[in-house]
């Protein structure tokens, strides 16, 4: 086959490669504007896991560039004065040019003809000459941008500054990062070593910090002189260097992450940067390029055709884009909003950035480096209060809210159960709540309790309206504190618009199919075209419901709960006001978010009265209508999380979404905690997690990096209401009570996992 590279890159050269060494006799040329050893960057680097794929495909290339190879095990981070290492990383790095000639040397060595200084003017014409063009030509892709209808791509520039430097100080016993504070804000680099007397030093920023410095009116000169300043005392007096003179101005630039629809067009492919970008956070652009160059020659080899080739390459690359653009998606976003994490400990701080892609968990950052992990668990049972000396894994840390004291993170979410009768909790109440409780969990919240009749979901919904009520709840409270060491919450709500429906595993959302309770809401609105329009509150209708939820707070107090939450989501009720997608009041109770806040307000206040000063307060609330404009965005969640702190709310339980039929939710693992991420790192507020969190790896990590304060788990406790004890046996954590009656169970359980990971060891 007679193949064209366009670009000279990691991707043109290292496919050349590739498909010379399944078939010599194709005949390969590589096409590249530069002259061999005239290259912009400085060092790149590898992780060991990359460089066995590598070792794979080609062991006599893979030995070249690991003779050069700098290693580096440790991560170091400069923060507030602190230097703090962590191990077990494996990275290795090479000088950018290097590479390039070491890959020349071998396409060469190939018999890979290898044109320089030739700039490739039409894609096109190329596309005529040759049986099969590989457009890796880069970033800005001439290929990507002449064919773009078909190609499709989307290209996201994203908002920090950055400008990729060199020096001579040695960054060579760790992969460094430094945090500087400076009297323009914060400002970052990224530093490692690549070869034996030169360092890679990414610069970073964001575009407030950077237009304070004037960064966009300096030379590249005058660049390296303002960064020195600011780094000065990490430099040892080495300069910093510039190598970028094929960019204009000071060379700081913006991250395009790019992704295109369709990776091949006629007999063109895109490959490397030119097809898809990963963020320098993750290293793994070089990655990126090399791997598709090994399954591009694969398929070329296996399929019969191009166009077969082609459909097995873009399959099979894809995936693995998408998930390498998702890890870096999050480890950019992470740097462009350090600055909300820039008033965490050193400790937790470090853990936030070793977990920013979301890639290395709890546990793995233990295989990694054992001893600084428990160093930072014991950091933070010590902050949780804990009164042994023992290591835990942080959901096994004890929490505090007023005088309530939990033993322990986890938290059974609120699910509705539709077995009550006529509002009254039943021996399946009783049964459910208290296997539950039994199960390890440091508190219970019990499913949305109503207020009012009228103010149930289901008929199947629990209410807290009549006497046998409070006197059912009692009786399940009474259990709950005799049995177990849990506590237990109770959810106060009312439906709203979304009452009236049939029982959650009919059909839900729907209306009842005969026995229809009228509706009110914030607004005359319906869930949907089938359900019937709620009329909209008047003022003595709010009042009539304020009363109502301070009532069914006093039942709440007399039957014992220990803590009480406030139904702010999911489109009930008191949700409905403060949404602008269902209010739509013209009064003081619409309009602005403070004014559909009032009523939610209102409630609170009117209940904090009557509920006890010791026992804390919790709001649910949906941190995204999931809509886009037009609905609450999280910005919006964390204006309201503000003004629910302010007004004397304990903790903010962050759910989201249930509020319009029209959502797009983003799902995913643990997918609404960066909604409390961003409302606990902005605001200062203590907060719940929920939504898809299943493993006590993710439990532990957004505990540990200070995501949220408590995480609820609702459908892993349907699936096993011993959840946490289960959890605790298989983390080989020995310390968690269980029921006397079980202590049997406990220890063959104990048995057969073996102490399986860890025992708590002393500190
Ligand atoms: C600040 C920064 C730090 C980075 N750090 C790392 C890292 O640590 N590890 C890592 O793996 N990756 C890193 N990368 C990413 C990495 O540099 C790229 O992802 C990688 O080089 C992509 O390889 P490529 O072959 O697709 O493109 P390139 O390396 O960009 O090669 C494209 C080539 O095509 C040539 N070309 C373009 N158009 C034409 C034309 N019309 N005619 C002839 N020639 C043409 C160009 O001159 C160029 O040589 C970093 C990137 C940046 C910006
Ligand atoms: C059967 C069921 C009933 C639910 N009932 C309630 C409820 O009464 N109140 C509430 O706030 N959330 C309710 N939810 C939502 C859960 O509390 C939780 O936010 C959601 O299920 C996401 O968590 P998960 O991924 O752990 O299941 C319910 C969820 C389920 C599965």
């Amino acid at each position: 086959m007679k193949i064209a590279c366009l670009g000279g890159g990691p991707a043109g050269l290292y496919f050349a490669i590739s498909m010379k060494l399944r078939d010599a006799a194709h005949d390969i040329t590589v096409f590249e504007r530069n002259r061999p050893d005239d290259t912009f960057g400085w060092g790149v680097v590898f992780s060991d896991e990359t460089f066995d794929n590598i070792t794979a495909n080609d062991p006599v290339s893979a030995e070249m560039i690991r003779s050069h190879f700098a290693y580096w095990d440790d991560i170091a981070v400069h923060y507030r004065g602190q230097r703090i290492v962590s191990g077990g990383h494996g990275f290795s790095g090479i000088a950018r040019k290097e590479l390039l000639m070491l890959l020349q040397e071998r396409a060469r060595a190939l018999g890979v003809d290898l044109r320089f200084k030739t700039e490739i003017a039409s894609v096109d014409a190329l596309a005529h000459d040759y049986d099969l063009v590989i457009a890796a030509d880069g970033l800005n892709s001439k290929a990507r941008s002449d064919f773009a209808d078909h190609f499709k791509p989307a290209i996201d520039t994203r908002k920090n500054k950055f400008v990729w430097l060199g020096t001579h100080q040695k960054f060579d016993d760790a992969f460094t990062f430094i945090f500087e504070e400076t009297e323009h804000g914060w400002i970052w680099a990224h530093a490692y070593q690549f070869d034996t007397d030169t360092a890679t030093f990414i610069v970073e920023c964001s575009p407030a910090t950077w237009d304070k410095f004037g960064f966009d009116v300096m030379s590249q000169e005058e660049n390296c002189r303002a960064c020195e300043r600011i780094f000065a005392k990490y430099l040892g007096g080495h300069r910093l260097m510039s190598n970028a003179a094929h960019l204009r101005g000071s060379a700081w630039l913006n991250f395009p992450r790019v992704l295109c629809e369709k990776w091949s067009y006629r007999n063109i492919a895109l490959m490397g940067d030119a097809a898809a970008t990963a963020h320098f956070s993750i290293g793994s652009g070089t990655k990126l390029a090399m791997e598709s160059a090994v399954a591009m020659a694969n398929y070329l080899q296996s399929e019969t055709t191009l166009d077969a080739a082609f459909v097995k390459y873009e399959e099979a690359r894809r995936t693995e884009v998408l998930r390498l653009q998702s890890a870096a998606r999050n480890s950019l976003e992470w740097f462009e909003d350090v600055e909300r994490y820039l008033h965490l400990d050193p400790i937790q701080f470090n853990y936030s950035l070793l977990t920013r892609s979301q890639r290395i968990s709890h546990e793995n950052l233990r295989l990694r480096d054992k001893k600084w992990l428990e160093g930072a668990e014991a950091w933070f049972q010590r902050l949780a209060g804990a009164s042994d000396n023992i290591v835990r894994r942080p959901m096994f840390a004890p929490f505090r809210l007023r005088d309530l004291r939990l033993k322990n993170r986890v938290v059974v979410s609120p699910m509705a159960q539709y077995r009550g009768v006529d509002g009254c909790p039943t021996d399946w109440h009783l049964v459910h709540y208290g296997e539950r409780a039994k199960g390890g969990a440091g508190l219970v919240c019990i499913e949305m309790t109503c207020v009012s009749p009228e103010g149930r979901i289901t008929p199947g919904c629990t209410g807290m309206y009549a006497p046998e009520h409070e006197t059912s709840w009692k009786r399940i409270v009474d259990f709950v504190h005799a049995e177990t060491d849990a506590k237990i919450c109770c959810q106060l709500g009312h439906s709203g618009a979304k009452g009236s429906t049939q029982l959650g595993w009919e059909e839900m959302d729907a209306p009842l199919k005969d026995g229809n309770w009228p509706l009110m809401s914030a607004s005359a609105t319906a869930w949907s075209d089938r359900n019937q329009r709620a009329r909209a509150m008047t003022r003595s209708d709010m009042e009539r419901v304020r009363e109502q939820f301070v009532s069914a707070a006093k039942m709440a107090q007399r039957a014992g709960f220990d803590m009480l939450e406030i139904h702010c989501a999911h489109g009930y009720l008191l949700s409905s006001f403060i949404t602008p997608l269902t209010n739509l009041r013209t009064d003081e109770y619409g309009g602005s978010l403070e004014n559909r806040m009032r009523f939610p307000l209102e409630i609170f206040h009117a209940v904090r009265e009557v509920w006890p000063m010791e026992k804390p307060i919790s709001v649910r609330i949906s941190a995204s209508d999931w809509v886009g404009e037009g609905g609450i965005q999280p910005p919006d969640a964390v204006a309201i999380a503000r003004m629910l702190k302010e007004a004397g709310v304990d903790i903010c339980d962050v759910s989201a979404g249930q509020t319009s039929i029209h959502a797009h939710p983003a799902y995913g693992r643990m997918f609404q905690t960066p909604f409390s991420d961003r409302i606990r790192n902005e605001t200062g507020m203590a907060t719940m997690a929920v939504g898809n969190i299943y493993e006590p790896d993710h439990i532990n990590s957004i505990l540990m990096a200070g995501r949220a304060d408590l995480v609820c788990l609702a459908r892993p406790h349907l699936a096993d209401p011993y959840w946490t004890l289960h959890a605790a046996a298989n983390l080989g954590e020995r310390s968690e009570t269980w029921p006397l009656p079980y202590l049997a169970g406990r220890d063959q359980l104990y048995r057969l996992s073996g102490n399986a990971q860890t025992t708590p060891s002393a500190v």
